[in-house]
């Protein structure tokens, strides 16, 4: 089995072998993407990182599909990384989460992860803009059987996550993952914090941003929102937390 076009990240690590050129990417703004071809998605030139995959990924079947199927798609480099998101379905476990938040779909791929960690009666509550990529994953959500976990609502994330605040539902979250549009992480953060129970994770996606926060520039937006708000969460005293260098960076923001 090979793990080729395995991570977004790993093709962010070819950036600096020159082996492709990438302008960032802009979640919904296609004209702004560099085209990348598909071969440079994965960890095919990193072989301790084939090692690590090699001895520790156990991918649901319906999971792997899924991933294989999002490769051939022309944005796949916007794909969480399979051991992040295996490492995220354990952490979804060990606090016996019922109810999941996904801001930032795509094609579902840890929609799909969250909906197999979760009991029979959990949900994930899945937010994006765009459902011509959730139909590209939707089934392979149907495949795995639990579909009906998945309760995915197209409109601007914001929108949704003030839609289940004012349902009543701040408190009863237990899990969270921030991967949409960068620019409002801060706010998604704020409103995440709100539904998140006591002992509830926040996982948020692409903290480093290929290494662009070690020296933002400030007309880049989408970095200095994330370096801004890395700058706020360390010393944010309603959460303990973890900086974790799997994929392309993820903090572990757990609410006290
Ligand atoms: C990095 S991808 C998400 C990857 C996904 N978490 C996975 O497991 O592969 C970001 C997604 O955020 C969506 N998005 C962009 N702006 C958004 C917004 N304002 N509200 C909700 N979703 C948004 C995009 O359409 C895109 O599908
Ligand atoms: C990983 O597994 C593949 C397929 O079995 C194998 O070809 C490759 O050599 C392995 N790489 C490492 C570093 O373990």
């Amino acid at each position: 089995m090979t793990f080729r076009n395995v991570s977004k990240e790993a093709l962010v690590g070819s950036v600096a072998l020159g082996v492709v050129f990438v302008t960032g990417y802009f979640f919904g703004k296609k004209k702004s993407f560099t085209m990348i071809s598909k071969s440079h998605c994965g960890a095919k030139d990193n072989p301790l990182m084939q090692y690590v995959l090699n001895h520790s990924l156990r991918e649901h079947p319906s999971l792997k599909n899924l991933r294989m199927r999002t490769m051939e798609h022309p944005w796949c480099i916007m794909m969480v990384a399979c051991e992040q998101a295996q490492l995220m379905a354990n952490l979804a476990k060990l606090i016996k989460a019922k109810k999941a938040l996904e801001i930032g779909v795509y094609t579902g791929y840890n929609t799909l992860n969250m909906a197999l960690a979760l009991p029979d009666d959990g949900v994930v509550v899945a937010c994006d803009i765009s459902d011509e990529y959730a139909n590209v994953g939707r089934p392979y959500w149907i495949e795995a059987g639990v579909e009906q976990k998945i309760d995915l609502r197209i409109q601007p994330a914001l929108k949704t996550l003030g839609d289940l605040l004012a349902a009543g539902q701040a408190g009863t979250f237990d899990f969270v993952f921030i991967d949409a549009d960068k620019e409002n992480y801060d706010n998604y953060y704020e409103k995440s914090l709100q539904l998140l129970r006591k002992g509830g994770i926040i996982a948020v996606d692409n903290v480093l941003w290929g290494g662009r926060v070690l020296n933002p520039s400030p007309d880049d937006k989408s970095t200095v929102a994330i370096d801004k708000l890395n700058k706020k969460l360390h010393k944010d005293a309603r959460i303990s937390l973890s900086m974790i260098t799997v994929g392309d960076g993820l903090t572990l923001a757990f609410k006290l």
